[in-house]
């Protein structure tokens, strides 16, 4: 039987240093990951970000939601910047901006999210960056690690694909947890996309799982 899939062509949304959407674009350059990364969104002009993105001639964006009166005239130039570049597939890698509700429903089931931690802990409004560290170390957990989920209307709550524990070790700072953590999130978000990008994610309810 043929299978009749389609490319995945990524957009990538990073408001910050990119090192995950580098993560990506070195799993698709050494052949791990049979993707085509067809644009990078940021909504800030001196992001990181940006400056992967020239290196890999990858086009980009800058979209900023707020400097948009209505919401509805930005969610419409996002949606017709991602139409334009053949845009099926979303990765959120460090976007510090709420996804407009209609982008959410268009990419329903096509769109990832990575998390510093162990979701449900530690996730939602406010847990972004070393918040989210602090928190970890703060409460005493032992563990925290990395989550990529599928997006949905909230914060951090759609249904889990890959989740990696990554131990907390007493003399752990915000900082040094957060790097540990990052090395996770850079081999699991690749992992991640290769199996929507091969098909091999079925969806029931809450639950992601993965055909072998
Ligand atoms: C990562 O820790 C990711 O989990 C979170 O934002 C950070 C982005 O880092 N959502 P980078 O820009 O990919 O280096």
């Amino acid at each position: 039987m043929t299978e009749d899939r389609q490319r995945l062509r990524l957009a990538i949304f990073a408001s910050g240093s990119g090192s995950n959407m580098q993560s990506i674009v070195d799993a698709v350059e050494r052949g791990d990951l049979d993707i085509t990364v067809a644009l990078v969104v940021s909504n800030k002009t001196d992001a990181g970000v940006l400056d992967r993105a020239r290196v890999h001639g990858i086009p980009f964006i800058v979209l900023d939601p707020r400097s948009y009166a209505e919401e509805e005239v930005y969610t419409e130039e996002l949606l017709g910047h991602l139409e334009s570049h053949g845009v099926n597939f979303v990765a959120l890698a460090g976007y510090l901006r709420k996804i407009p509700a209609r982008v959410v429903t268009r990419f329903k089931g096509r769109m990832l999210n990575i998390h510093p931690a162990l979701l449900p802990s530690f996730g939602g409004k406010g847990y972004y960056g070393l918040k989210v560290h602090r928190a970890v170390l703060e409460h005493g957990a032992q563990w925290s690690g990395a989550t990529v989920h599928l997006v949905d209307e909230e914060y951090d709550t759609g249904p889990i694909v890959i989740q990696e524990p990554v131990k907390v070790e007493p003399d752990d700072t915000p900082e040094s947890l957060a790097a540990r953590v990052l090395k996770t999130e850079h081999r699991i978000y690749p992992m991640a996309l290769k199996i929507f990008a091969e098909g091999r994610a079925r969806i029931e309810g809450r639950r992601v799982f993965v055909e072998p």
